[in-house]
């Protein structure tokens, strides 16, 4: 079984360390906070426990490590793990610039290293029944991705709705549509904490002449988390607030009737939901990442994505900062 690490020990850091501990062996967990330690050490008895992330780098049987931190400390984390020759999971977004990002794939490239982002929703079972309509052509072309990720709270201070929401769905809409982007904007503001801002919304154009729009806030009175991908035969939805339906899939559509002499008209048809497996996207990604550090799979592909990830990010935020409010 992999030794794995785990720093960050917080509200998602909890679910890491509860799959990790049945998917692997889980021997050290580090947290900067002395209060989430002792409640760790409870839990986990096996596991050695610490506030130095260092002792974690400074085991030789260390194999791989779990960053849960938040994101601004990624880049720095991440680095030193690679430079001690340990495999990493990072959560999203691994590094908040793209030289940073680059930086840490070419490390792990450099020393044979699995450096895995965490996009979640590229392991959950609905996207990759998007992605199967998408690559089969079953929605026609596509010409539309957009998604929604708005509630009330969690209220960030130290990331703002972009790094801490979009990233989501950023990482679902370059999954899906394999393009990166040839133009992007981003407005929001900064209504609570200066500098972090909670509405954001993004728009996005391919070189194929795809678009894609992002709205994400925690200040909303809707609980939503869906993406809308509109085709030219086919619309499909994936809304992850519906226990059962959680993709729908339209046979709605544009038309050109002969009769009507090329004049556009629209087509409803019938409205579906295909059965989608209950399987924890979290468990799913945790069995990708062992399976990477076990030599399974590839390692580069998944550095990779997560460096266009963070270049669009990076577009994205530098337009969002340079927006005027
Ligand atoms: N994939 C997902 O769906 C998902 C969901 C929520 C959060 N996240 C990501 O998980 C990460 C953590 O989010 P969270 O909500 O658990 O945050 P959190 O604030 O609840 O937890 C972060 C923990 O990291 C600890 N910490 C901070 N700096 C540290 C350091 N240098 N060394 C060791 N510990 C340190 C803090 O004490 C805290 O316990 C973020 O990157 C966030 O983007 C991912």
């Amino acid at each position: 079984m992999t030794r794995i690490g785990q720093a960050g020990l917080g509200a998602w850091g909890k679910n890491l360390a509860r799959n990790f501990d049945e998917l692997a062996d889980l021997v050290w967990l580090c947290d900067a906070d002395e209060e989430r330690r002792r409640e760790f050490a409870e839990r986990y008895p096996q596991a050695r426990v610490t506030g130095d992330f260092g002792d974690l780098l400074g085991d030789p049987d260390l194999e791989a490590v779990v960053i849960a931190t938040p994101v601004p400390t990624h880049h720095e984390l991440a680095k030193a793990a690679l430079e001690a020759g340990k495999h990493v999971f990072v959560e999203k977004p691994p590094a908040m610039r793209a030289h940073e990002m680059e930086e840490l794939c070419a490390l792990a490239e450099e020393r044979e290293l699995v450096l895995m982002p965490g996009h979640l929703l590229l392991y959950h079972p609905a996207v990759r029944m998007l992605k199967r309509l998408v690559d089969e052509e079953e929605l026609g072309d596509v010409l539309c991705v957009y998604s929604n990720r708005q509630n009330l709270g969690v209220i960030r201070k130290h990331e703002n709705a972009l790094l801490s929401l979009g990233v989501h769905d950023l990482s679902v809409i370059l999954y899906l549509l394999e393009e990166e982007p040839a133009e992007v904007w981003a407005h929001g503001n900064a209504f609570l904490t200066e500098g972090v801002e909670d509405i954001v919304f993004c728009y996005l154009r391919f070189p194929s002449g795809k678009i894609a729009h992002m709205h994400l806030s925690w200040l909303d009175p809707h609980k939503m988390r869906k993406v809308t991908v509109v085709g030219k035969e086919k619309m499909v939805v994936f809304d992850d607030m519906e226990l059962e339906r959680k993709v729908t899939i339209y046979e709605k559509a544009p038309w050109q009737p002969s009769a009507t002499w090329g004049e556009w008209q629209t087509r409803s048809g019938d409205i579906f939901s295909p059965k989608i497996p209950n399987d924890e996207p979290l468990r799913l990604e945790g069995e990708h990442f062992l399976q990477l550090v076990a030599g399974d799979g590839d390692r580069r592909r998944a550095a990779l994505d997560g460096l266009v990830v963070v270049q669009a990010l990076e577009q994205l935020q530098a337009s969002l900062v340079a927006a005027p409010a």
